[in-house]
């Protein structure tokens, strides 16, 4: 584990002090249900803490992309109805963010209680990180806990401005991706395996162009198998391609060679004649997936190749499905991979997104080391760049 070079909610007094905290609450939500609780649930050991410390709890974060104004179908007040049943405790709901009922409820407040602003992208100056929009969301608080990791790659407002008009600390959640996956890039237990697939090399530069000075091996899955497939010769089909991206796959093997990673891509693929879960299928060898046909996931013989791999790592990251798993036809080779890391007995850490909901509607989220809540934030964090939500704590 990596320690955050940052203050964290242990590293305060706030006990009657009014804390506005930054959640990640942008939950899936369908038929007025929120389908997965993952977000909300990684959230509840800082606000129990700060609520245990005597805080008053002022909840905050943004909820899918409404555009700037007030749109009912965005609202959180789904997620303070979770929140009160996940805590067993009253959480108020404001109608508003920086506007009189937000102002009302938190002044209301009494020691260990807690609130939920409603959307913060409800105003269009969230996102454009306005001053006097953040300077407003500040007043609200005495103190900013920033614990929405999933955002902590936007500079918005609440994630990031807020924290100039306040003392601004880490809660759990931050700190623990942060030392775990930390941790993992700083100092791998060695073999270091590192997974990488969906749909395109060009989402993956970056992220595979920090792991080759630190991984053992490499192992390439999903979409963007193909662009590396056509850039060694060989034949994909109709299968995706970045055909503005083959040189770059060329000199990412290149550099593989030159930094000792084994770098493997798929021996075998399952390919469909159509982009349909129940299209016909043909298991392709080699490097030749035929006119008229699409590779659609890994074949058995790279299961097995991979599986072996991941069965000797004592570390393992891994971000991107192996193919499209949301058809369960050709789920197998994401399956047999997260199935593989979850025997492996590594440190395994999934690194959100796609992945993640594999890893957890396949039933190994329990046998993982750490699944990150981040989808593009955790990306941004294994390309090792500086996350802005993070970058605005105070220093230890
Ligand atoms: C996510 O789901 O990745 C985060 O909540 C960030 O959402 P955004 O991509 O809409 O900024």
């Amino acid at each position: 584990m990596q320690a955050l070079n940052k203050k964290t909610i242990e590293d305060i007094n706030a006990r009657g002090k009014k804390v506005l905290v930054r959640c990640d609450f942008n939950v899936p939500i369908s038929g007025g249900k929120i389908d997965d609780v993952k977000r909300i649930a990684e959230s509840l050991p800082t606000i129990k803490y700060l609520a245990g410390e005597g805080a008053r709890v002022i909840l905050c974060s943004h909820l899918g992309r409404p555009k700037g104004r007030f749109d009912p179908k965005f609202s959180l007040k789904i997620v303070a109805e979770k929140l009160a049943e996940l805590l067993g405790q009253t959480v108020a709901m404001a109608s508003d963010v920086i506007g009189e009922d937000a102002k009302a409820k938190a002044s209301a407040l009494k020691d260990g209680e807690i609130m939920l602003l409603e959307n913060v992208r409800f105003h269009d100056e969230e996102e454009k990180n306005d001053p006097e929009f953040s300077k407003s969301l500040a007043s609200l608080a005495e103190i900013y806990v920033n614990d929405a990791f999933g955002t902590a790659h936007r500079a918005h407002s609440s994630t990031a401005g807020v924290a100039a008009y306040l003392p601004a600390v880490a809660g759990y959640l931050i700190n623990k991706e942060i030392s775990v996956m930390g941790g993992a890039l700083s100092e791998p237990k060695k073999p270091f395996v590192a997974i990488l697939g969906g749909a395109k090399v060009s989402d993956k530069i970056g992220v595979i162009n920090n792991l080759l000075g630190k991984v053992d091996a490499l192992l390439i899955g999903g979409a963007m198998t193909y662009t590396f497939v056509k850039a060694n010769g060989g034949q994909i089909g109709y299968s995706l391609c970045e055909n503005d991206k083959l040189y770059t796959a060329r000199e990412i093997v290149e550099k593989a060679k030159e930094a000792n990673v084994r770098l493997l891509l798929p021996i075998d693929h399952l390919a469909a004649d159509a982009f349909k879960n129940d299209a016909n299928q043909k298991e392709c060898f080699g490097a030749c997936i035929p006119d008229g046909w699409q590779g659609m996931d890994i074949g058995p013989e790279t299961v097995n190749l991979y599986s072996g791999v991941i069965k000797e790592a004592a570390t393992i990251i891994w971000n991107g499905p192996m193919g499209v798993f949301e058809f369960d036809n050709f789920a197998n080779g994401t399956k047999e991979i997260a199935r593989a890391i979850s025997e492996s007995g590594a440190v395994s850490i999934i690194g959100g997104g796609d992945s993640a909901a594999a890893v957890e509607k396949m039933g190994y989220a329990d046998k993982v080391t750490h699944i990150s809540t981040g989808g593009g934030a955790a990306l941004e964090f294994l390309e090792g760049l500086e996350l802005p939500g993070i970058a605005c704590l105070n220093d230890r």
